[in-house]
């Protein structure tokens, strides 16, 4: 038997998880879509800031040392932009500006990411909140109320998936300055 049995990898991203007032106003929002699909659990949802995909635990020890080490100012974050994505197939709420401290944020997680030897997403950062998944095509605009997220941390999530469906699980989380 090996002396030592690497521990296996966690499926990891930083995120920014909805306090619960605005989780519950996100889930209703969700369920009045009017497209069919299926509404994120409302347990699960939230705006991912930087995937990094299968994680060892050194790896995630160096992200959550660097993640502390951040300093941004809180920020509002105005939720005013819904849309469709196709190729994906969900239903999402982002925002039609995006404040400096958000951007810096995933900036840090970035850098953070290279210094912990993962390769930072080429594609630009297009933050969003997917609501409805496994959507064919929305019947006519959509449209949702603008609501306001005051971000004031941001949190290490794993995902797994289980028999019932993926399952995220806050591992860690830092305040905003
Ligand atoms: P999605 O909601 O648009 O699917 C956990 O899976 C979170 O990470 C979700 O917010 C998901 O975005 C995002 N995610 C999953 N796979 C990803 C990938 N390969 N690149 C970027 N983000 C990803």
């Amino acid at each position: 038997m090996p002396a030592e049995v690497a521990a296996p990898a966690q499926r990891l991203f930083f995120a920014l998880w909805p306090q619960q007032e605005l989780r519950e106003q996100l889930a209703r929002l969700a369920r009045d879509v009017p497209a069919r699909g299926r509404p994120v659990a409302d347990h699960n949802l939230h705006l991912t800031l930087v995937f990094l995909g299968n994680v060892t635990a050194d790896t995630r020890n160096c992200l959550g040392a660097a993640a502390a080490e951040l300093h941004v100012p809180r920020f509002t974050l105005t939720l005013d932009r819904p849309g469709y994505w196709p190729k994906p197939r969900i239903v999402w709420l982002g925002a039609s500006r995006i404040p400096d401290a958000l951007l810096a944020l995933v900036d840090g997680l970035n850098a953070a990411l290279t210094k912990c030897g993962l390769t930072p997403e080429s594609r630009g950062y297009q933050p969003h909140i997917t609501m409805l998944r496994n959507v064919d095509r929305p019947q006519g605009e959509i449209r949702m109320q603008a609501l306001e997220w005051k971000a004031e941390n941001f949190c290490l999530v794993e995902s797994s998936n289980e028999t019932n469906g993926v399952v995220y699980r806050i591992l860690n989380s830092w305040n905003l300055d």
